[in-house]
């Protein structure tokens, strides 16, 4: 072992965790979380709190096109390809102060760890913050990370709306803005990064209910995102009779259930949400015209999606409860297997700490997603109280954090090491 191989041995813990307390103040609510929407004010705030971060610890800061923000390190030999660590600043509108951040903040603490050991390292390394990950404010989600692995493009992100109107091209110029002013290079165009790593907090109750502070995650699985409208007819509450109503409400009732019904056969690894209802006219006494629904659909296998996806449009083309339906997909991301290389390195590093550590495949979505198509990526994951996220009541252990960053920086220090 060498300085690098144990580059975990360096992370200075407190000022690891004073940087998560003082990132929580940006958009913070009371009693305790944050909102942090994609590109709003607080969003754009916690970028250039993390380029002062960066420039403290004698990094180049960047920015992209769609307003990725990078630190680098530089290496020894600038022409390599750099080795890139991070996560997401964006939050949920009501969010625990973790959820990315944690990422975010590992990389910057395996930069100050890094510099302040003054250690060599040939190739570059460079932490990212990643643009509109949680697509709460503009949808789909990831859109940052997606445009720069290839993988959607800048047109489709930058012409989505939120739900004031603004477009993500309206409210990505104030953010470049912001950083040109804060005088961040603008370096526009993707490049190939190394590898990419991410830690993460699981969102989820497995390693609590181990008693383990960190594993190796190997691969994510596939999320399909759907709109579905329904079109009735709007009358009377009171006079119209049954056989008279297209009721779009009991339309979409009824079809609700039949979706249900077709994703049950598919078995317990499969998740259905519909987080999003709306009627319309939306009033007591009218049967309502139209209602609009949203659908998360994942799985990790492809085929399953696949099937489910074919049957949801032909669900979508019958009439229920004489309503016409439409579904749209907004969003459609195939589930990924990580490199196994960097699983192993990534395994061995957090075996070092918990050696009972299982390995996970990520139930949620994350920026690694989509890097997985631009380099060799794996990603990290600690427990979460009760598994509880997207709440103001997400909580990690301090103890637990500490351990996680130290395998994320072994974890390059390997890879920086060979
Ligand atoms: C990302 O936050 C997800 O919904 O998985
Ligand atoms: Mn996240
Ligand atoms: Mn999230
Ligand atoms: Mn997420």
């Amino acid at each position: 072992m060498n300085e690098l191989t144990s580059l975990g041995a360096s992370i200075d813990g407190q000022r690891f965790w004073d940087d998560m307390l003082d990132q929580a103040r940006i958009g913070a609510l009371s009693p305790r979380g944050l909102r942090r929407l994609a590109l709003d004010d607080n969003d754009n705030q916690a970028r250039c709190w993390l380029v002062d971060r960066g420039r403290a610890l004698g990094c180049e800061t960047y920015y992209d096109a769609l307003g990725n923000v990078f630190l680098r390190r530089e290496g020894e030999d600038p022409s390599l390809a750099p080795l890139l660590i991070g996560s997401h600043l964006d939050s949920q509108p009501s969010a625990g102060c973790y959820d990315g951040t944690l990422g975010v903040l590992a990389g910057l603490a395996v930069l100050r760890a890094l510099h302040e050991g003054d250690i060599r390292h040939r190739r570059p390394v460079e932490v990212v913050s990643w643009t509109n990950e949680e697509g709460a404010r503009f949808a789909p989600g990831a859109s940052g990370s997606a445009w720069f692995a290839g993988q959607r493009d800048a047109a489709e992100i930058l012409d989505a709306t939120d739900d004031d109107g603004v477009r993500f091209a309206d409210a990505l110029a104030d953010c470049l803005a912001r950083l040109d002013a804060h005088t961040v290079s603008y370096r526009p165009e993707p490049f190939t990064p190394h590898a990419f790593l991410e830690l993460h907090i699981e969102q989820g109750p497995v390693l609590e209910s181990m008693g383990v502070p960190a594993c190796a995650v190997t691969g994510i699985q596939g999320v399909n995102w759907y709109s579905v409208t329904l079109l009735g007819q709007a009358n009377h509450a009171g006079t119209t009779p049954e056989s008279a109503r297209r009721d779009a409400f009991t339309g979409a009732h009824a079809l609700i259930s039949a979706l249900r019904e077709a994703v049950a056969e598919h078995g317990e690894a499969v998740r259905f949400t519909i987080g999003k209802f709306a009627l319309e006219p939306n009033a007591t006494n009218t049967i309502p015209q139209q209602a609009t629904f949203s659908i998360d659909l994942r799985h990790p296998s492809a085929a399953v999606l696949a099937a489910l996806d074919e049957r949801f449009q032909r669900l979508a083309s019958e009439t229920w409860s004489g309503c016409s339906a439409e579904l749209s997909t907004s969003s459609r991301v195939a589930p990924v297997d990580f490199d196994d290389d960097l699983v192993e390195i990534v395994d061995t590093s957090v075996k070092r700490y918990a050696p009972t550590a299982p390995q996970l495949v990520s139930g949620a979505f994350h920026d690694a997603i989509h890097l997985a198509h631009r380099c060799p990526t794996a990603m990290l994951f600690m427990p979460c109280r009760d598994g509880i996220s997207h709440h103001p009541d997400e909580h990690i252990e301090r103890a637990d954090a500490e351990i996680a960053v130290r395998a994320l920086a072994d974890s390059v220090g390997t890879l920086l090491a060979r």
